[in-house]
């Protein structure tokens, strides 16, 4: 049976540690219990720990929950996109969308990841060192650009990156600041942020100018599905529409992905037994045919990632506020009250997870299974994540076709530092060594 207790530290400190250090806070309550409440009057909040609390809100109960806070300051960027809507407007977006995730797609999108990365390959021949963060955010971009909506935006992938980079910084100023000050205030952080938004919709408005004039280049692509789409009254998709889930893919569909692998670059190179185990299966593979199918014989890089998504989830917090009040866990929860979910503190439970700051891939390997929500690097639910199969393709993909050709060594004396943002990414960036094998 899942128990509240309260937690027994001031509402100060609790309110202090949450925005100064998140991952130290949530590390903190974690073992307080299955959920934690806040003791925060008002506006109850509570952080959810024990997997049977987490069902209940992302499954059973789903209906009666929002996304919230985290929606209201999106909504500035990506509007009223797949990330942002609620209830049928949501289940009509989600159906629409879905088919772009489907095997047959990804199929296609595996060419051009592979092709993508070999251009980066090509280009890091003459390289000695790497900031792989920045490549690896340019790259999920062209990727996603690519596959999304059929545009190469490699003469301007670090403009369009470095506009991704600051609406998700401007955001997290926004999502942490309990004063949630209107975009139109002319502040510094609001220009700025208008200014990066500016720049990809500038981006997005000639691509749906040119997809409305040639749909056919469009074909097999999220953007060509969507110009098909119809509502029930039979009704295209508004413009609006078209330019939020353009943005919303931008936003979720590659700097997740982008943080993910730099943090596993940087694991693999401090453990050079999961290296050599990496290159003899990357050398061994048969890597012919659709990249695609690759991932059959990859079962070690794949273990990789999902241990990477373990101690490095993206979504380090998931968020979800009461849209009405709720019985549950044997108490009834006011409308508005908020549950805070940290997969990064939840995935390092040591009964789950026996010496869980070790980075080990064995962990995964087949037989292994976890309980369901003790390991949720893609959330639960209605609102999981519909790019999981997506980002594990390109993941995988990406790995294999580097590390066919360089190996990659760290290069600060000290292991990298986590900055929880919108995703959880190393804190000033991660130079490496590059060598071609
Ligand atoms: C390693 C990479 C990724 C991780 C860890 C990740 C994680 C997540 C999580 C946890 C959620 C649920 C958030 C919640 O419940 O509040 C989510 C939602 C979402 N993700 Fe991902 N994601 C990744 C990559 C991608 C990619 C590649 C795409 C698109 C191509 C994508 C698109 C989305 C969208 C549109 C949603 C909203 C779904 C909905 O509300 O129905 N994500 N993601």
């Amino acid at each position: 049976m899942v128990t509240v207790q309260n937690v027994a530290t001031p509402r100060l400190q609790n309110y202090k540690q949450f925005t100064n250090d998140p991952i130290g806070f949530f590390m903190r309550m974690r073992p307080l219990g299955d959920v934690v409440s806040m003791k925060t009057g008002f506006s109850p909040t509570y952080v959810v720990n024990s997997p049977e609390a987490i069902r209940e809100i992302l499954i059973r109960h789903d209906q009666s929950f929002f996304k919230g806070r985290t929606t209201k300051v999106l909504q500035r960027t990506v509007g009223e996109g797949l990330l942002t809507t609620e209830g049928e407007r949501h289940g009509f977006q989600k159906k629409y969308m879905q088919p772009t995730f489907y095997k047959e797609a990804l199929e296609r999108y595996a060419y051009a990841i592979v092709e993508e990365t070999e251009r980066v390959a090509e280009r890091l021949e003459q390289a000695q060192e790497l900031d792989i963060h920045n490549e690896m955010m340019q790259l999920t971009l062209s990727i996603i650009t690519r596959t999304m909506f059929s545009t190469d935006v490699s003469a301007e992938e670090k403009k369009l990156a470095d506009a991704v980079t600051t609406t998700i910084e401007e955001s997290v100023k926004i999502l942490f600041n309990p004063i949630i000050l209107p975009a139109v205030v002319p502040t510094k952080s609001n220009q700025k942020h208008k200014q990066a938004i500016r720049t990809l919709e500038d981006m997005i408005e000639n691509v749906l100018m040119v997809a409305k004039n040639q749909p056919e280049r469009f074909h097999h692509t999220l953007l060509g599905m969507m110009l098909e789409v119809k509502d029930a009254n039979g009704e295209r998709l508004p413009d609006k529409e078209l330019r939020d889930q353009m943005m919303t893919m931008l936003l979720a569909g590659h700097e997740t992905t982008a943080n993910l692998l730099a943090w596993i670059f940087a694991e693999i190179a401090a453990h050079p037994e999961v290296e050599s185990r990496l290159s003899e299966e990357v050398e061994g593979a048969d890597l012919s045919g659709n990249p695609f199918n690759w991932l059959r014989e990859l079962p070690y890089v794949q273990q990789i990632i999902e241990e990477g998504l373990r101690l490095y989830p993206p979504a380090w917090l998931i968020y979800r506020e009461l849209s009405e009040p709720l019985e549950m866990f044997g108490q009834t929860f006011k409308k508005g009250s908020t549950f805070m979910l940290s997969p990064y503190a939840i995935h390092r439970n040591e009964e789950v997870f026996p010496n869980p700051e070790e980075f080990d891939p064995d962990r995964f390997s087949s037989g292994n299974r976890y309980a369901p929500f003790s390991y949720l690097p893609f959330g639960g639910g209605s609102r999981s994540c519909i790019g999981s199969r997506f980002a594990m393709l390109e993941a995988t993909l990406i790995l294999v076709v580097l590390y066919k050709k360089f190996t990659f060594s760290n290069l600060r004396p000290h292991a990298p530092v986590p900055e929880p943002l919108i995703s959880l990414r190393i804190k000033d960036g991660w130079p490496m060594k590059l060598e071609r094998r």
